[in-house]
């Protein structure tokens, strides 16, 4: 899938939605519901245990006829197929993208059948054969067979990556905190800022925290500077106990007990001195945002248990099987990914949000801020040729209902076409009552309410029918059709979360495709990072290096050189 990328815009489909806006798209939610008895019915589909309603988008039938031939002309199933196949449709890196590899059981009937070997490798070999050394792993920290320096167990462990070592696995472990086993924690480190290495080992003690150092690269600065943190504090810790000496053995020793890595660069694991019998690889073909699925989830896997992670790694899976199976009019990611198309590229929306209903999900739109924009935040396409037209949303989101004291004004009442998912479970973990009320009912009245009212508004007679001063009467008026998706499910279990990654995995691929863009690789990030080194001298003082930068950065850095202390 090297060829050149149809160009969208010079399909007959993005024609035809052309023409529809020109000619003066006016969408009537209101209307379209009382004229379709069945459209609630119609657009509600289902992909594995979420129910995802689509009726509440600014969408008809005829827009989403040429939705659908789009996905057609663009070829997003042979696109999807040629990934699953593992081309090499990460065309600037010349790698295969095969995350939907890390979720393949290891028997049953599969596509690609086995034996799948990708560049010369058997890949259900290589992924379970890591699986089953995490799973291990994993059993000896939740059963107390792994012990650090002193003999005793680990109570803490402490994930150490950025970006997609880190939001990953942090995102899962707080969406399935209750079923992390009693007696067990999991932190995670991520920003260089050394305030976050500080607060998150403060009160721990070296002797019962192990670190996963989590690193695609094992380049990353502020991973390995951190890592080098953690375990500066653990030998100075551990000494002060007395259970170690002052000997770069007994030093050797502390890292093996308490540290472990999680990459695909092993030799330089070795380097750092970590034991490569305690590492756990994987694969280029992994991107890092869709790696939580990987040995990088390993502090997830000793979170939940073996047999979480693999009800974790069954719910990508089913949908997986969805999107490759799934007719394109009932593929759930295909039409959230085309409806997401049509409001960036035919409707002006610039930003998307994304609003759990589920405490547990807190860092949900966290997550999919790196999984999206990294992906599709991107101007030229695969061939190196510049896009032909808007590519990328700005993600964002909060949990409801702490959204709706803070932005919902602007959703509801401000300028902008904000299109944004709601996300819900039936079931909470917690059944608390308020005297005789349910409080997951209550809290589920305000996702039904919210998505009603986006979608209905109030209009200004239904506003003066209730008696309200005329003047005021425009501030109080709802304009309604704010488009919506809700997705709901039966409860938050491992599988349902990995349902929901993998439903938005495949969002972003299909939007991606329509562009004509590699979401795979995130060449975006390196200026940033090779001028941070080119800095470092300057910030350190060296009067060569600050001269050399620009006008702008060189008083910044002087004025922080002023005030340092
Ligand atoms: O800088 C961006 C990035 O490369 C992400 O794509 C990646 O998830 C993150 O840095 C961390 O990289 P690594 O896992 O190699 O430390």
């Amino acid at each position: 899938m090297t060829d050149a990328p149809v160009d969208p815009t010079t399909t007959r489909a993005w024609k035809a939605l052309g023409a529809i806006v020109t000619d003066g798209f006016d969408p009537d939610l209101r209307g379209w519901f009382d004229a379709d008895p069945q459209r609630a019915e119609r657009y509600t589909l289902e992909a594995a245990d979420l129910t995802v309603d689509l009726s509440k988008n600014l969408l008809t039938e005829e827009v989403l006829g040429h939705l659908l031939d789009l996905a057609r002309e663009v070829d997003v199933t042979g696109r999807y197929r040629a990934m699953l196949a593992g081309e090499h449709i990460n065309v600037t890196e010349d790698r295969a993208v095969l995350h939907t590899a890390l979720r393949r059981p290891s028997d049953g009937d599969l596509t690609p059948p086995k034996p799948f070997t990708v560049d010369g490798e058997d890949v259900d070999e290589g992924v379970h054969g890591v699986l089953e050394k995490v799973y291990a792993f994993a059993d000896q920290v939740r059963d107390g067979s792994w012990t650090g320096m002193t003999g005793e167990r680990i109570r803490t462990v402490v994930n150490i990556g950025i970006g997609g070592s880190d939001l990953g696995p942090v995102m899962v472990y707080e969406a399935l905190k209750p079923s992390v086993q009693d007696g067990l924690e999991v932190r995670f480190v991520s920003n260089i800022d050394p305030s976050d290495v500080y607060e998150k080992t403060a009160d721990l003690d070296p002797a019962t925290t192990l670190f996963i150092v989590a690193s695609k690269t094992f380049g990353t600065l502020e991973t390995l500077t951190n890592a080098r943190l953690a375990r500066q504090w653990l030998w100075q810790g551990l000494a002060d106990a007395g259970a170690i000496e002052d000997t770069d053995e007994s030093r050797r020793g502390a890292v093996s007990k308490h540290f472990v890595a999680v990459s695909t660069a092993l030799d330089k694991v070795a380097d750092f001195g970590i034991d490569p019998d305690n590492a756990f690889g994987f694969w280029d073909w992994v991107g890092g945002r869709y790696s939580v699925d990987s040995a990088i989830g390993t502090s997830v896997a000793i979170a939940i248990g073996r047999e979480g992670f693999e009800q974790f790694l069954a719910g990508f899976h089913a949908v997986d099987e969805h999107m490759r199976t799934a007719p394109l009019e009932s593929n759930v990611p295909v039409l959230m990914g085309l409806l997401n198309v049509w409001y960036t590229n035919f409707l002006d929306a610039q930003t998307h949000a994304v609003l759990p209903y589920a405490q547990y999900l807190h860092r949900f739109p966290a997550y999919l801020q790196q999984l999206t924009m990294e992906s599709n935040g991107k101007s030229v396409r695969w061939d190196g040729s510049p896009v032909t037209t808007d590519t990328g949303e700005v993600f964002w989101g909060e949990p409801g209902t702490n959204g709706q004291h803070a932005f919902y004004q602007l959703i509801h009442q401000g300028t902008r076409l904000i299109p944004a998912d709601f996300i819900a479970v039936a079931n909470p973990a917690h059944a608390l009552k308020d005297g005789d009320t349910d409080v997951h009912a209550l809290f589920l009245a305000n996702f039904f309410a919210q998505t009603k009212a986006l979608a209905f508004g109030k209009t200004a007679d239904e506003v003066r029918a209730e008696g309200v001063d005329e003047a005021v009467v425009p501030a109080r008026t709802f304009p309604g059709n704010r488009p919506t998706t809700s997705i709901l499910a039966p409860s938050l279990t491992p599988s349902v979360v990995g349902q929901l990654i993998a439903l938005y995995e495949h969002i972003t691929f299909v939007e991606g495709t329509v562009w004509g863009i590699d979401s795979f690789d995130q060449w975006g990030v390196e200026l940033g990072k090779k001028l941070a080194q080119e800095i470092t001298p300057a910030v350190q003082g060296d009067r060569a290096a600050l001269d050399a930068q620009d006008p702008s950065t060189r008083s910044l850095i002087a004025k922080y050189l002023d005030l340092r202390r």
